[in-house]
């Protein structure tokens, strides 16, 4: 049984922290290596990318307290701001009062579109596509045996008329495709591109684009949480006070897309860090956010804030959350598939619902800092660290400059310095 609770887990050293995390994991130390290493060797990063000289490292941290659907999970986190990673799992311990998230992800499907020009009579070609719906679907089922017997393969062909154009009326193709367990870009285009010469021939038009959509609207995960009342209560801020404020602050973020946008990026300090540890491709990920939070046709919050008839604050988020727990980088990274075995998930399902969980309890951790004492007071000491060990401090020397920034309130990297040089002097 996984343990997402591990006390005093911040004031270890790093080493401690390891055995601590492998005990409260239940695996063996080879199965997590891959976390506690630094990542990718130079041979892995060359076999990769292209031009390759060097490895960029970034921070991995494990998120804690966190249960999901009533299952502890502890969640590997990459990111390279200061505190994430404890909002994160301040944020899960509040929720965890509460029972922890809900979460649902549907099937994992994916749309792949095809831009259909220079037909005379789009509606003609629609019917003609539409008419031939069955075999095209066939045909694309053909292309992947393995994706056919895990259940996946080509759903469904939609065709939609774009009237109005830069360049005139076109169609629009949508070949809906469960991918299972992948993240699904390469089935979808190589799908795609398998069936653009069939549609040319039925259609008499040209199929120009062949590539997948990043607004996966089929396949939006859910997460709710719902925090006791007497949790919220802290310093001088009572329960309701906090609650209603993290309400408020939500409403903005509602109503207006400037703060909509900074809402939502604090959403994504959470998904990202976890898209990126475990080797998924966040961009699609931050693609298919932002675009989500404006199909209204404006810009708006991905998250909600209420509360219930006790009281209790409520929050949900849902955004498309296209991830694989195969293919790409999920299964060449070490720390990837490290990742993954920490959080002991079977199906990118699973995977979507804990990114879904960890947006929602980043969300929370932003709003209720923001909504009473600032944003500023709780990243001070950690971007104090930061900027000390920008500044050339090394070892206790990070600590002892960090703290005199934060009593000086100047956490600036020419005070740093300025402070260092100081320290050199009466050496
Ligand atoms: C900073 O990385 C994220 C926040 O700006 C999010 C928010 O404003 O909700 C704190």
């Amino acid at each position: 049984m996984v343990n997402s609770r591990i006390s005093g887990f911040y004031n270890l050293p790093v080493e401690e922290r390891q055995q601590k995390l492998t005990a409260a994991a239940g695996l063996d130390e080879a199965a997590l290596a891959g976390l506690y290493a630094a990542g990718l060797t130079l041979a892995q990063a060359d076999h990769m990318i292209e031009n390759v000289v060097g490895i960029h490292g970034l921070p991995l941290g494990v998120a804690l307290n966190f249960q999901i659907n009533g299952r502890d999970v502890l969640v590997p986190m990459a990111v390279e701001e200061p505190s994430v990673v404890a909002g994160a799992s301040f944020m899960a311990k509040l929720a965890r009062a509460g029972g922890g998230f809900r979460t649902v992800a549907p099937e994992p499907v994916m749309i792949g579109q095809m831009q259909l020009l220079d037909v005379a009579d789009p509606e003609a070609a629609r019917a003609a596509v539409l008419a031939a719906k069955a075999e095209l679907l066939a045909e694309a089922g053909e292309i992947d045996p393995i994706l056919k017997k895990l259940g996946g393969g080509p759903l469904d062909l939609e065709v939609r008329i774009l009237p109005d154009t830069p360049i005139g009326p076109f169609l629009a193709l949508h070949l809906i495709y469960d991918v299972r367990d992948a993240m699904g870009a390469n089935a979808v285009n190589t799908a795609c591109e398998r069936l653009a010469p069939r549609i040319e021939n039925l259609t008499g038009g040209r199929v120009h684009l062949r590539i997948l959509s990043n607004l996966a609207d089929r396949r939006v995960a859910k997460a709710e949480c719902t925090i006791p009342l007497s949790e919220l209560a802290f310093g001088d801020f009572t329960a309701e006070s906090v609650r209603d404020g993290i309400i408020e602050a939500w409403a903005f973020a509602a109503a207006d897309p400037y703060r909509a946008a900074t809402h939502n990026k604090g959403i994504m300090n959470g998904i990202d860090a976890v898209v990126i540890a475990t080797g998924n491709d966040w961009r699609a990920v931050e693609a298919g956010a932002h675009a989500y939070a404006a199909r209204a046709g404006r810009y708006t919050s991905l998250s909600t804030w209420g509360k219930d008839a006790a009281g209790n604050l409520v929050g949900s988020l849902e955004l498309p959350m296209a991830v694989g727990i195969v293919g790409g980088a999920t299964k060449v990274h070490p720390s990837a598939k490290a990742g993954l075995a920490l959080m002991g998930i079977q199906t990118a399902g699973e995977l979507a619902e804990i990114i879904t969980a960890v947006g929602l309890a980043q969300n929370l951790a932003a709003l209720r800092a923001l909504a009473t004492e600032g944003i500023q007071r709780g990243h001070m000491g950690l971007h104090a660290r930061q900027v000390a060990a920008a500044a050339g401090a090394v070892g206790e020397q990070i600590e002892r400059l960090a703290e005199q920034l934060v009593r000086e309130k100047t956490i600036r990297v020419d005070r740093a310095e300025e402070i260092m040089k100081e320290w050199r002097a009466n050496d």
